[in-house]
């Protein structure tokens, strides 16, 4: 089924100039990018968005690295997009991601992984709503 997606280019990514090659990876994987903007994360989005990790030792961290730089929030669609984003983002520690992933590519470490991606439908409409109107997404 055709589906959509939330996907963050993270601050690492666009501290090097990466969010043309992440387009690329994520657009011939066969997404399309149907709404995308380039935001500088409060710390209450931050901390909104990762509400599910509050508990764990890392998410104080987590906070201030995707508060530390700009990100880019994208709505992406596309047959099964939430497990193809999954699967051209790679796994979250770049050390176990595949061989040609986005991660593998160009992630720095666990945390400065360059990329997030909704994890479930249920999620994806969650984030999605949360950075975007329904009138900014154009298909
Ligand atoms: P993401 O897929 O956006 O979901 C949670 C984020 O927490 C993850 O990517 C990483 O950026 C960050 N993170 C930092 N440390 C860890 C860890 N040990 N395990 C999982 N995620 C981590």
């Amino acid at each position: 089924a055709i589906e959509r997606t939330f996907s963050i280019i993270k601050p690492d990514a666009t501290r090097r100039n990466l969010t043309g090659k992440v387009n690329a990876m994520l657009e011939d994987a066969g997404l399309r990018i149907v709404a995308q903007k380039r935001i500088r994360m409060t710390r209450e989005n931050a901390e909104t968005f990762y509400a599910v990790h509050k508990e764990r030792p890392f998410f104080g961290e987590l906070v201030e690295f995707m508060t530390s730089g700009p990100v880019v929030v994208q709505v992406l669609e596309g047959e099964n997009a939430i497990a193809k984003n999954r699967e051209v983002m790679g796994a979250t520690n770049p050390e176990e991601a595949a061989e040609g992933t986005i991660r593998k590519t160009f992630a720095e470490n666990i945390e400065a992984n360059s990329v997030h991606g909704s994890d479930s439908a249920e999620n994806a409409a969650i984030e999605i709503a949360y950075f975007f109107a329904g009138s900014e997404l154009v298909g």
